[in-house]
């Protein structure tokens, strides 16, 4: 299993050395919290009062531009992706996410970083995965996120795309949410079955597309997913699991890699 840092803080990557890290706005708003990333935020506002004297248009090129300037830092110290995602208000919008993405990927390629280095995040709804397929056509890999169910991950395996992540955490929230119930244990946990069933499915089928759990509540969803392509966790995740004794910890060391002998991951669809 690959892993991924789950957050844009910049000392977090450089403390866990992950292969990749994925991004969002909340990750971005938080992480731009940080001292370091004062001037990166003071481009981004000069740089989105160049483009246009609409004060709205500002804000959205503002906040593209520092979710660019935030992965450039981290692209430098990581050998692997970025995500940087497209914002929700174009998730029911195929056109609009496609011309964001096109939008972001040039940032990048301003900022010195080519395609390859990043995946552009977008929500798992039938406009998202529509841009995504015409994207991935043109050589724009996806990361499609906002994935609930197996009908997205079929549909996003069948339109091509590079690599989903499935949300874990989101799916107990509502569940305990909607039971009442508050502790699942990790087998029975409701976002492990549903990302284990989706991942048994794409290898049973050979599809190409990447799994990368995501959205987690506890290092026990974690543990019981080891084994998925890749699990993107967050920076307190990653802490707690490196303090957990033995042979845990010691993969977590190993290069931002673990190898796991992936043991829910054999069950058939
Ligand atoms: C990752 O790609 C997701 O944006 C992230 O894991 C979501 O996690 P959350 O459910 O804790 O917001």
């Amino acid at each position: 299993t690959t892993v991924v840092a789950d957050t844009g803080d910049i000392e977090a990557i450089k403390k866990y050395q992950p292969v990749d890290a994925t991004t969002n706005p909340s990750l971005l708003l938080k992480a731009a919290q940080i001292e370091q990333y004062k001037p990166l935020i003071e481009d981004a506002i000069a740089w989105a009062k160049q483009q246009s004297g609409d004060k709205a248009q500002q804000i959205i090129d503002a906040g593209d531009k520092l979710a660019v300037n935030i992965g450039r830092e981290i692209v430098d110290i990581i050998p692997g992706r970025i995500s940087t995602e497209v914002d929700a208000r174009l998730s029911f919008d195929t056109e609009g996410s496609i011309e964001k993405a096109k939008k972001l990927i040039d940032l990048y390629a301003q900022a010195g970083i080519g395609k390859e280095r990043v995946l552009i995040k977008l929500a798992s709804t039938w406009e998202g995965i529509r841009a995504a397929e015409v994207l991935e056509k043109e050589g724009i890999n996806c990361n499609l996120t906002l994935l609930f169910s197996f009908a997205q991950a079929r549909a996003c395996a069948e339109a091509g795309v590079y690599l989903i992540s499935p949300f874990v955490g989101r799916i107990l929230d509502w569940y305990k949410a909607s039971t009442g119930k508050d502790s699942y244990p990790a087998q029975e946990d409701p976002g492990v079955v549903s990302v284990t069933k989706i991942y048994n499915y794409y290898k049973a089928h050979g599809y190409k597309t990447v799994v990368m759990g995501a959205s987690f509540r506890n290092t026990g969803e974690i543990l019981e997913l080891a084994g998925c392509d890749r699990l993107t966790i967050s920076p307190q995740l990653l802490e707690e699991l490196s303090n957990t004794a033995g042979e845990v910890s010691v993969k977590l060391t190993d290069q931002g890699q673990t190898s796991s002998p992936g043991a829910v991951m054999t069950e058939s669809e």
